[in-house]
Parts: structure tokens; sequence; C-alpha cells
């Protein structure tokens, strides 16, 4: 199935940005995420076509990286910290706590594919929130079964992403973001991102200059 016409456009732009359309794979590939919720081949051949690569070199690239899904994932993704800091916190009680609550291992998709999770011994960054985990891009910290529950809870309640009303960010968000602070009491509300300005187009590179 071809890639919808905005990702087509998006595609093209991020070709465009870059002085070598090489330089442009990662994000053409999250956009490919971001509509299908996973790396489809045809996805990345069109992208490769797009690009002017041959489509092992972005097959290539999207096996480097965990963050790239090669098979339909569940809705929301989760990843549960259990590198030193968060294991020193009690990662191993929300690992189990976590299984016991979506009734499968790491590495696994619940029936309802609401959720698929894992945990990884990768530091996700968060230590100074430790235990920590990440749920579709996003930082939750100081975690105890009852805000994993309280967290997956919500999410479950939500409805489904392309059910309408795009509540729900896609698998595959491009950026990173801590949006919920452990002890808001405690913590200062962290301020928002701003947009960053548009890039600057710089000329491409013709054979003579090279
Ligand atoms: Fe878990 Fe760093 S050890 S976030």
């Amino acid at each position: 199935m071809p890639l919808a016409q905005a990702t087509v456009r998006e595609i093209t732009a991020l070709r465009d940005r870059y002085p070598h359309p090489r330089s442009a794979i990662l994000p053409c590939l999250w956009a490919v995420q971001n509509e299908l919720g996973y790396l489809t081949a045809e996805g990345m051949a069109e992208v490769a076509s797009i690009l002017d690569l041959a489509p092992s070199e972005v097959q290539a690239v999207s096996t480097f990286y965990s963050m790239y899904f090669d098979h339909p994932e569940g809705d929301h993704h989760v990843i549960v910290c259990i590198n030193v800091s968060c294991g020193l916190r009690g990662a191993d009680e929300i690992v189990e706590h976590v299984e016991r609550r979506l009734g499968c291992p790491s590495g696994g998709t619940t029936a309802d594919r609401r959720f698929t999770w894992e945990s990884t011994v990768e530091c996700l960054g968060a230590c100074g929130g430790a235990p920590a985990m990440q749920v579709d891009h996003h930082f939750h910290e100081n975690l105890t079964p009852e805000r994993v529950d309280a967290i997956l809870e919500r999410l479950g309640s939500q409805p489904r992403p392309g059910d309408g009303n795009g509540a729900i960010a896609a698998p595959g968000a491009p950026a990173a973001e801590r949006i919920e602070a452990p002890d808001a009491e405690d913590r200062p509300t962290p301020k928002p991102r701003t947009a960053r300005s548009a890039p600057r187009k710089r000329p491409r590179p013709d054979a003579s200059d090279l």
C-alpha cells in the first residue's frame, strides 16, 4: 500500500532539507512509522525511491535502531528501565507489576493490542526520577505500582489512535519529552519546548564543488 500523500510530502521536505538525502533517512523512517505504526518493506522502499538511495541502505539504517519496529506493535509502547539507578529504586517490582497487569512478558503485546511493553537494561536517562519508564516517548518517573496502574488505566481508556480525535500520540513520535513531573508538589513543571525555527536551506553541492 503506498504511503499517504501527507507522508510523501513530509519525506520530500525532509529530503530537501539536507545537502545529501542520506542524512534524511532517520526522520523519514519516523514519518513512515508514524503513519503505519511500523516500518514495512514497501514503506522503506518508497523512502529509498524518494531519497534516490538503494532500498538496502534504508533497511540497514532501520535495523540498527531499536526504536524502529519491523512488525505491528500495540497502540502504546511501554519501556521500563532496569539499569542501575532504577534497579536500586525498585525497578524489579515495577517490571513484575507491569507483567502481571498487562498479562504478557517483556517484549509481548497484550491480547487487545493496546500495549506492547519491554524492560531495558539501557538507561533511559531519567535516573533522577528512578524508577522510570517511557510510554510513547513520554517519561514517567518515581514509579510505584499504583502510579503504573493509573498511567495504564488512563491510556487504556482513551480512544485508539485513528479513532477520530487524535488524542493519543502516534507510536514513534520523534522527540522524547519529559511531560510528567513525578512529584508535582515538589518539582517545577517542565517548561514546554519551544518550536525550533525553520532550518535554513543550504544549497546542494554540485559535482564541480566536489
Ligand atoms: Fe533508569 Fe537511568 S537507570 S533511567
